[in-house]
């Protein structure tokens, strides 16, 4: 059985995947998480069971503990997806962006070349490719990297570090870039799941500027089994993007929240703009759907809708990982009252 070390497992997409994964079974799947404020075991809850699923807790940036849970579990594969990863934290103090996603990223590296894993799958994101104008052509596997946030930057770093390696070293690795995700388990302070609650218990929707910007939403499900398909078939070295068919203003997706929520519009509140704020982000998508034939199923109105029935039904969830450092970081930073 090929064996999977699963970096970041206990976070959004990562739990989404070790759920997707284990319930279609063939791998043992070891997750690897170092459960900072957006990690939480709660979402792996059902899931662990010490045998198919097992659990690490550590930093990607311990590379002993790297090291000796590839010996452990001589793991076969690694599908890296451990990142800070919230754009405004970047911008508040980018310096846990460059430990954890480029020298977290370079620890792994080191490690799975040392052992010798016979793939590394790398999990990126859109943001590397920088800004779109309002007809400007999807971002494809070309497109220069050209980021904007230290977030962003720090993504694009690890992206050339894997590259570097492949190049250099000859390990197997594959990059994917996808778009914006969103579905169940996502930490709220993400702009889906963070309208939603607020549209739930009537506060304040925090639109940021105009509210014109656009992103490209993507049903986690969808990215999960694009990730899947890019390590079963994807090509040494190669980028696969991979997006949802879904762009949306911010200010149309907050107007829509509303309405399954029964919310009053009135709750929406143009806030002060994101510092160098990202206008627009769409991905060509047709090298995963040609070469992998990966295709998203869901639509977005569909899985927006789901998306805000499962938040109104695991509110105790929301509450938990609402407390401690999440709020403190908020008020702190943005004054905002959660
Ligand atoms: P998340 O913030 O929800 O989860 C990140 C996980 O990584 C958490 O469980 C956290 O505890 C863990 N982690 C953080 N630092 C760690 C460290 N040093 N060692 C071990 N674990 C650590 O993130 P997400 O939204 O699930 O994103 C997962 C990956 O997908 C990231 O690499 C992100 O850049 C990428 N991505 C996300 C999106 C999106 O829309 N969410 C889109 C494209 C790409
Ligand atoms: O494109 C992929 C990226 O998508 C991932 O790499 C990142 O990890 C992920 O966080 C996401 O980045 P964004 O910055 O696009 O996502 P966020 O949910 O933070 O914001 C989405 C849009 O909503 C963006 O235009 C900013 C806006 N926004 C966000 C928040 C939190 C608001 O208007 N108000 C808010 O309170």
């Amino acid at each position: 059985m090929t064996t999977i070390l699963l970096t970041g497992g206990a976070g959004f997409i990562g739990s989404n995947l070790v759920r997707m994964i284990a319930g279609q079974g063939g791998y043992r799947i070891v997750v690897f998480d170092a459960l900072t404020y957006a990690g939480n075991i709660e979402n792996l809850d059902g899931v662990i069971d010490g045998s198919s699923v097992v659990f690490v807790h550590g930093s990607i940036n311990n590379a002993e503990l790297v090291h000796a849970t590839m010996e452990q579990y001589d793991v076969d594969v690694v599908m890296h997806l451990a990142a800070e990863s919230h754009v405004d934290r970047s911008i508040v103090s980018a310096a846990p962006f460059i430990e954890t996603n480029v020298t977290g990223t370079l620890v792994l590296l080191e490690a799975a070349r040392t052992f010798g894993v016979r793939r590394f799958l790398h999990v990126s994101t859109d943001e590397v490719y920088g800004t779109l104008g309002p007809d400007d052509a999807p971002f494809s596997e070309q497109s220069p990297l050209d980021p904007t946030s230290p977030y962003a930057a720090s993504k694009a770093s690890s992206d050339l570090l894997v590259m570097s390696f492949v190049r250099t070293h000859g390990i197997d690795a594959v990059i994917t870039r996808c778009s914006n995700n969103y579905g169940p388990y996502q930490f709220p302070e993400k702009f889906i799941p963070l309208m939603t609650l607020n549209a739930i218990e009537q506060r304040p929707l925090p639109v940021y500027g105009d509210g014109r910007q656009v992103r490209d939403w993507l049903h986690v499900d969808d990215h999960c089994r694009g990730l899947l398909l890019a390590l079963e078939k994807g090509g040494t070295g190669e980028v696969y993007n991979l997006g949802g068919f879904g762009e949306r203003t911010n200010i149309d997706v907050a107007h829509e929240i509303l309405r399954h929520t029964d919310g009053h519009h009135s709750l929406i509140e143009h806030v002060t703009d994101r510092k160098a704020h990202d206008r627009r982000y769409a991905i060509n998508a047709t090298k995963a759907q040609t070469t992998l034939g990966w295709v998203p199923t869901w639509s977005f109105d569909d899985g927006l809708k789901a998306t805000v029935e499962w938040y109104q039904q695991h509110r105790s969830w929301c509450d938990h990982v609402r407390s401690g450092e999440y709020r403190s970081f908020y008020q702190q930073h943005y004054h905002r009252t959660l």
